[in-house]
């Protein structure tokens, strides 16, 4: 290893030093050691046994030297035992329960999710009106309509998921836990349509009355 030996010689230590007082064998041996290391590492890389990607093999039957891997493997993080909670499904069918209690805050969260994702075209109240529909995408349905007032709610979550007919999933931007709320929250906007004034609490209902007639009006577009 004559770059080891290289390595340990003392350094210069002053200006003084002079290039004259290396000798000539010094510095072709130099060179040499440097040629060698080079050389040596990049042979060492590329000699070593080792199959490059997609390179064949006589080895395994099948002739493929990359392994596919065991049967039932699962990647950390990938595992999806909970069906109510990854497929909005029970059975096999959709489900009409949330897989967690939903709070205040979920609905907030999911309001603010629907808002970005899904108002292009279901616009905020959910009556289909939004501006990518309004330049030519498909209707989709009214959140409003009995079929889907009716709907479980594993159903919204199904469709987030996997998409449905001219709307694609959105799986690889929302993750299952906001797919819930923007659900949930899709229930809200339903029962905004159809709440009474007996659903709300009698505390708020003050509140109501002191509404301006054009507030009232804005909100209830
Ligand atoms: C780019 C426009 C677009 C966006 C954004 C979009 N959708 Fe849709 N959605 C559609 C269209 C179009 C349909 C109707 C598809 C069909 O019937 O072929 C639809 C249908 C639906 C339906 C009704 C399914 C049924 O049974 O009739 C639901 C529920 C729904 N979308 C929820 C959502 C949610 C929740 C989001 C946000 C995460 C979302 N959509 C984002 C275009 C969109």
């Amino acid at each position: 290893m004559g770059y080891l030996k290289l390595r340990n010689e003392p350094a210069p230590r002053s200006a003084g030093y002079r290039r004259s007082q290396v000798g000539r064998l010094g510095r072709i041996g130099l060179c040499a050691a440097a040629v060698a290391l080079v050389s040596g590492c990049r042979l060492d890389m590329h000699l070593q046994p080792k199959y490059l990607p997609y390179e064949p093999t006589t080895f395994f039957a099948d002739g493929r030297s990359e392994r596919p891997p065991v049967p039932g493997t699962i990647a950390r993080g990938q595992l999806r035992l909970d069906e109510l909670y990854f497929t909005g499904k029970e059975n096999g069918a959709e489900a009409d329960e949330f897989p967690f209690p939903v709070t205040r805050r979920d609905l907030e969260r999911g309001r603010e999710r629907y808002n970005i994702f899904c108002s292009p075209c279901h616009d905020y109240t959910g009556r289909a009106q939004g501006f990518i529909v309004q330049r030519g995408f498909p209707l989709p349905a009214s959140y409003h309509i009995q079929r889907l007032r009716e709907a479980p709610v594993g159903h919204f979550f199904a469709v987030i998921t996997n998409g449905f007919g001219a709307m694609y999933s959105y799986a690889d931007r929302i993750d299952p836990a906001d797919r819930w709320r923007i659900s949930a929250y899709i229930r809200v906007l339903q029962l905004s349509r159809t709440a009474t004034l007996g659903d709300v609490p009698e505390a708020e209902r003050g509140k109501l009355s002191q509404q301006s007639p054009t507030e009232g009006a804005v909100r209830s577009r």
